[in-house]
């Protein structure tokens, strides 16, 4: 049975409002404030930022309260970039990569920040992403073939190399499998839009040699057929990636390799 309602204690409630610098420029930020060390239901905090002291981005926002206002913030970052994956969090109430995302592009006068929906929270905008990182990690990310390495590259033909355009991009920022409602409710049982992804990515790697493995790994009522098409997938992916068409193919090749 889906439970529809939050977890006892898990509800946010109303936190701290910081102080209100001066200023034309100055812009609000709701953040979810959530510390295992206090207990109690996490809060959420406001913030003011004089926007012209501060880069354009919503992490340059995180960093510059973290460095002025409220050094206990936690967050993840590491590349600055859009490379690494470890911002993302929910801006707006839409998952993406803080890093990449202008302050300026979230429209409403308070702008909302929380960790990515459907995981546990460490600490802050920080998700436990042990599942996720564990659901990669089953699709076996890797070659597999019994060929003999070769001493030099291992060469593909063009056509076959671009078959793995539009998935060798991802960065496993987890925005998608965590704004998809089947992966919300079946999280545990359904790989989730990233993992099948990766699955993809792989499977359609011409010089791997365990297709009919991995798809027999994927053969399950849930690690593969709960997605439901619902496409938030690819309307949140920060990369512009489409891992419903990916999950679409790979129930293409279900089919085919029975008929
Ligand atoms: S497909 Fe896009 S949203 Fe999903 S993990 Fe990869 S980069 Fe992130
Ligand atoms: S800090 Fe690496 S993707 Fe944002």
């Amino acid at each position: 049975m889906v439970q529809l309602t939050l977890p006892k204690g898990s509800a946010p409630k109303k936190g701290k409002v910081w102080p209100k610098p001066e200023g034309k420029s100055v812009k609000a930020f709701k953040i979810y404030r959530y510390s295992p060390e206090e207990g109690g239901n996490p809060r959420w905090d406001t913030f003011f930022v004089d926007t012209t002291k501060c880069g354009p981005m919503v992490l340059d926002i995180l960093i510059y309260i973290k460095n002025n206002i409220d050094s206990t913030l936690a967050f993840r970052r590491s590349c600055r970039e859009g490379v690494c994956g470890s911002c993302a969090m929910s801006i707006g109430g839409q998952n993406t990569i803080a890093c990449t995302k202008g302050w300026d592009e979230v429209a409403g006068n308070t702008i909302t920040i929380a960790p990515l929906p459907s995981q546990p929270v460490i600490k802050d905008l920080i998700p436990d992403l042990t599942n996720f990182y564990a659901q990669h990690a089953y699709v076996q990310p890797f070659l597999k073939t019994d060929t003999p390495e070769p001493e030099t590259e291992w060469t593909q033909s063009e056509e076959d190399r671009e078959e793995l355009d539009g998935l060798y991009e991802c960065i496993l920022c987890a925005s998608c499998s965590t704004s998809c409602p089947s992966y919300w409710w079946n999280g545990d049982k359904y790989l989730g839009p990233a993992a099948l992804l990766q699955a993809y990515r792989w499977l359609i790697d011409s010089r791997d040699e365990a297709t009919g493995e991995r798809l027999d790994d994927l053969e399950d009522p849930f690690k593969l057929y709960r997605c439901h098409t619902i496409m938030n997938c690819a309307q949140v992916c920060p990369k512009g990636l489409n891992p419903a068409k990916a999950i679409a193919k790979i129930k293409h090749m279900m089919v085919e390799r029975v008929v």
